[in-house]
């Protein structure tokens, strides 16, 4: 459920007509609903009640920063109680400066940078999810000459085939994430020597926009294999992190399993394991949490198939479309009774700027506004400014009232960092 519905013939965003930031803040605009993504947190704590209960331990729920860094989103979910699970230097700070307690912020990534390994030290941030023997070894080198020590689980790639998108299928072998299960126990003996790494635990994530909890238990299940494997080699495992993947419903046919049912796996999957559990959701909390808000160029006609509704949006502002043949529903902000077969295109120069084929949609028209639903996730993050389009602004929806919580960037701003160099100037 979101708060994103239509109300006297328009949809608004809680209390909020959206034609109303059309016309304060322009667009295309991302809306986020502050009472959607607080829904969703309390849902997704709720379902891991059954967890809380089987394990008497309260567990970490750490949002994937990656799915939505605005620092005023990570403001609301911080309030909540959530921690963060960041991949860089940049999300490491944007956590911290959205108040989130260094010791709930998880750091994963195949490719932390030293600079950023000795961020997180300084930091003192809660745990480090070692990715390989390389990584481990060089981040308890930096520890151990601080007089510090790193907290850190072992990130194990399980080989399971997580049935979701090729490109964000994180956990079968040829993919470059975590250590082989069949290695998991010499490179775990080998870390855990160190001094300045306390190594504690291990840490999966199989992939992303899982519709399907089978292939999540399949790997839990490895997982506490392993678990038990490492404790009879003589290491004290206290921390499992579980990382994220739910996925969420971007058309009403898909029926992604709720977080009830994900917790009460997790419960049956993890029973026994008496370890402090970590959570690392980023879509299932803010997808459906916004839209992508744009307004119809113009309608083009009298070519080949159905007509193309040319909108403000492209893909440099919602990539996944282009990316992943993504589906995002498409709704007009003042829905009449007509429909039309669309498709549905931004303004940029290639053909993969392409929304929606063959669409069925409320009949638009030029000047008229519509939103592609559930951009709160993997959105306004993976814009580029591709056709110097600029930056979209983001703007976040609380009852009654609106802030932008993110300025449009516009294309000249971008320019201004760019330099002609002397040699050019003759
Ligand atoms: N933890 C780790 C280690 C991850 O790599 C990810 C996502 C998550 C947690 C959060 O997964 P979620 O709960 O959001 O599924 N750009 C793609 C999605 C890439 C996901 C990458 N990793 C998209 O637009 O679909």
């Amino acid at each position: 459920m979101d708060h994103f519905q239509l109300r006297n013939g328009e949809l608004h965003a809680e209390d909020v007509p959206l034609s109303r930031i059309a016309e304060d803040v322009g667009t295309p605009v991302y809306v986020y609903s502050r009472a959607t993504l607080e829904r969703h947190a309390r849902v997704f704590r709720e379902g891991l009640e059954p967890v809380v209960k089987a394990s008497g331990r309260e567990p970490l729920v750490a949002f994937a920063v990656k799915s939505n860094p605005n620092v005023a989103v990570l403001k609301v979910l911080g309030r909540q109680g959530f921690g963060a699970d960041v991949v860089s230097g940049g999300e490491l700070v944007r956590a911290l400066t959205a108040g989130i307690p260094a010791d709930k912020i998880v750091f994963s990534g195949v490719g932390k940078t030293r600079g950023e390994l000795q961020l997180g030290l300084e930091k003192a941030i809660g745990q480090f999810n070692i990715e390989s023997s390389e990584e481990g070894r060089e981040l308890a080198e930096l520890a151990a000459d601080q007089g510090l020590e790193a907290q850190a689980t072992l990130r194990i790639n399980p080989d399971v085939d997580a049935k979701t998108h090729e490109k964000i299928s994180t956990g079968r072998a040829e993919n470059k994430f975590g250590i082989p299960l069949v290695r998991a126990r010499e490179v775990f003996g080998d870390l855990a020597r160190l001094p300045g790494l306390n190594l504690r635990g291990v840490a999966v994530h199989i992939g992303s926009q899982l519709l399907d909890l089978e292939p999540l238990e399949t790997a839990f299940a490895k997982v506490g294999k392993l678990v038990k494997d490492l404790r009879a080699d003589g290491h004290a495992i206290t921390h499992v992190d579980l990382g994220g993947g739910l996925g969420v419903p971007y058309k009403a046919s898909e029926k992604p399993p709720s977080p009830a049912d994900y917790g009460a796996m997790v419960a049956r999957a993890t029973e026994g394991w008496d370890v402090h559990l970590t959570f690392e959701p980023g879509r299932v909390i803010a997808g459906n949490a916004g839209v992508l808000l744009t307004r119809v160029v113009r309608v083009k006609r009298g070519g080949n198939g159905p007509p193309f509704v040319i909108v403000d949006a492209a893909m440099n502002d919602l990539a996944r479309p282009a990316m992943y043949g993504a589906w995002h529903d498409f709704d007009a902000v003042s829905p009449t009774r007509n429909r039309m077969v669309a498709n549905i295109v931004g303004p940029i120069c290639e053909t993969g700027d392409t929304f929606a084929t063959d669409r069925e949609i409320e009949a638009l028209q030029s000047g008229e506004l519509a939103v592609f639903r559930t951009a709160g996730a993997y959105g306004a993050t993976m814009a580029s400014s591709y056709n110097s389009r600029g930056f979209v602004p983001e703007v976040l929806v609380d009852g009654e009232q609106f802030a932008v919580v993110a300025d449009r960037i516009p294309a000249d701003a971008i320019m201004d960092a760019e330099r002609v160099p002397d040699f050019l100037l003759d």
